[in-house]
């Protein structure tokens, strides 16, 4: 679980004797193992938690789990508790005293209260506990009086119950329980789940759709409604969570980028036909065909592959795209109508953000279409249709493999709204079909360049702040890759329209500050030759990714990349590639936590 935040991690676990052990340590899970590889490790039931801070610096104190106030409870919480304060002033005047600034440790010590105040059991506690929390959680809860029971409960925090041989799992998301059993059932908002040693058979379990014969498992609402359990299959293996020989998960995923884009590819881009076929189009096409307008919403990497798929909606479907942040469309009352679609961005498919604006977006009557990547996740749950980008899971904290294939899918989309449509000729279409089973093939050609590439990064390794410019599909890449060297390698970097240049940031040019210039030929390739032009006549150094056997820029750039030629609506994928090695470089020369970023964590679950 540790990509999911790593400022500190704690474990507690009941022993055979019903003593319940917590043990807590700043920084990774490395850290807290070498604390706690002396003390009694000893117990068969446990939760355990790395910590992203939001309530509270990351140090000890603050890391979960958290008892309560008899210390007879421990808690561990992903999310926010939002009326925290107010939970607490109460629980302090009953005489409740606080050792955390967390708000996670408000709503343990809020169980412990209601359990003991209104005589019920831990289940009944946490339900009505909860019913006055405002916020999002995903929580578990230990009560070493009953160390054969764990309580876990969600709203806005993914939650997962794995089902294994006589025992049981509970994650934030499936990767940490693949290794131990392949059946899973996804936790809803507002539902509390009860595990036990009561079941424990897995015998006469059934899968998906079908309920569980297993009484370890009882799952209610905050309100104690019953709900039956549904187990499902994962789709994932062990292998696609381990490093395959390479240094880090970052190299990696982006070496992994042919294949995982042909998977993304695979059933949908049929080259011998020339035709795409993608299902939740296929099955919605009048919603995008009376679309008056598509709204993208996304954060981050996925805002990026959001803002190319503006282009090529609007070149090949001709439909007005707006590009939204989620945390600013959610929070400034936009004008959604029922004919409008929204399609959200998002790898982990759980970025609270996102979330919460197809919510908003959905209760206006407009059509959601989700691409996503972890299958089963929250957004593709909420969504009305979609599109799994299916690129394995992604460990690396910065994003690579997962914004290609976004790039992608979104690609495969716009084709199939402009064919549907008749805004695009057939011969465009035949070409950038054609083109895009090529691809993988180039990018194959792009990664062969790793150690060049390698080599011109310790050049870099001095500077302070970079500056990324492109144009039009190139506008994003340049966006992405500054995103990219930021959080890696801790330089500032800004990402800019090439043209905007002249209007500030142009001041700012000097030998000290590297300018990468993505200036593939095509589209404003000329204008772009005259920009990079202006950086050289002010002593700037540039590094440039260009199409192969470019003559113009190799003349005047510090650093050539080459990419191979392609249509322009596809260049992105070709032209992020050496954005993705450059970052990735320069952060390992100066020694950062390529993974493991300082303070990132993959998914977002908090806004
Ligand atoms: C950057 C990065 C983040 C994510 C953002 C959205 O490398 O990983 O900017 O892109 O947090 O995450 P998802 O796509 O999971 O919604």
């Amino acid at each position: 679980m540790e990509y999911r935040g790593y400022d500190s991690a704690g474990v507690a676990l009941i022993n055979a004797q019903g003593q319940l052990n917590i043990y807590k340590a700043k920084g990774k899970v490395a850290e807290l193992e070498a604390y706690a590889s002396d003390k009694d490790t000893t117990g068969t039931i446990g939760i355990a938690h790395t910590r992203w801070a939001t309530h509270g610096e990351p140090n000890t104190v603050n890391a979960h789990p958290h008892y309560s106030e008899s210390e007879r409870l421990a808690i561990i919480h992903n999310g926010i508790i939002e009326n925290y304060a107010v939970l607490k002033a109460g629980l302090q005047k009953e005489g409740y005293s606080f050792k955390s600034e967390t708000d996670t440790e408000v709503l343990i010590q809020l169980i412990e209260y209601t359990q003991v105040n209104k005589h019920v059991d831990l289940r009944t506690a946490v339900q009505l506990a909860l019913q006055q929390v405002i916020g999002a959680y995903a929580i578990a809860v230990l009560d070493k009086d009953h160390p054969d029971t764990l309580i876990a409960a969600r709203k806005g925090s993914p939650l997962v119950v794995g089902v294994g041989q006589e025992e049981y799992f509970i994650a934030s998301d499936a990767t940490p329980i693949v290794e131990y059993t392949d059946k899973v059932i996804y936790i809803e908002d507002e539902e509390v789940v009860k595990l036990s040693t009561k079941g424990q058979s897995t015998k006469g379990q059934s899968i998906k759709g079908q309920s569980t014969k297993d009484e370890g498992i009882e799952i209610t609402t905050i309100n104690n409604v019953q709900k039956t359990p549904e187990i499902k299959r994962l789709e994932l293996s062990l292998s696609q969570l381990e490093k395959g020989g390479y240094p880090h998960f970052m190299l990696k995923e982006i070496f992994e980028q042919p294949r995982t884009l042909a998977d993304s590819m695979r059933g949908r881009v049929n080259v011998r036909q020339d035709n795409i076929a993608l299902s939740g189009f296929i099955d919605n096409k009048e919603r995008f065909l009376n679309a008056k307008r598509i709204i993208i919403t996304a954060c981050g990497t996925s805002w990026h592959a959001g803002l190319i798929a503006m282009y090529a909606i609007e070149e090949f479907a001709q439909i007005p795209v707006e590009v939204e942040y989620s945390s600013e469309f959610r929070y400034r009352k936009p004008v959604i109508n029922r004919d409008d679609v929204v399609i959200a961005i998002s790898q982990s498919g759980e970025t609270a953000d996102t979330l919460a604006a197809i919510q908003l977006a959905k209760e206006k009557g407009a059509f959601i279409f989700s691409i996503c990547n972890v299958i089963g996740a929250s957004i593709p749950r909420l969504s009305n249709s979609g599109c799994y980008t299916h690129v394995g899971p992604e460990i690396g904290v910065a994003s690579t493999k997962a914004f290609t294939a976004q790039v992608v899918a979104l690609t495969m989309l716009a084709l199939c709204i402009g064919k549907e449509k008749g805004t695009m000729s057939e011969e465009q279409y035949l070409h950038v079909v054609r083109a895009l089973g090529q691809i993988p093939d180039k990018i194959e050609c792009v990664l062969s360049q790793n150690k060049r590439i390698a080599d011109f990064a310790k050049t870099f390794t001095y500077a302070q702040n970079f500056i990324y410019l492109g144009r039009g599909y190139n506008y994003p890449v340049a966006l992405e890759g500054a995103l990219k060297l930021k959080e890696i390698s801790y330089i500032h970097a800004e990402g800019y329209p090439a043209a905007e240049m002249k209007h500030g940031p142009i001041a700012l040019i000097s030998q000290e500050m590297p300018v990468v210039v993505v200036a593939p030929r095509c589209g404003t390739y000329e204008k772009v030759v005259s920009n990079i032009q202006e950086i050289k006549a002010r002593n700037g150094r540039v590094i440039a990714i260009v199409t192969e056997g470019d003559k113009m820029v190799s003349k005047i750039a510090d650093y050539v990349i080459e990419v191979p030629e392609t249509e322009e609506c596809l260049t992105p994928l070709l032209t992020v590639i050496p954005l993705q090695l450059l970052a990735y470089h320069i952060a390992v020369v100066k020694g950062c936590d390529v993974d493991q970023p300082r303070n990132l964590a993959k998914s977002v679950t908090v806004e």
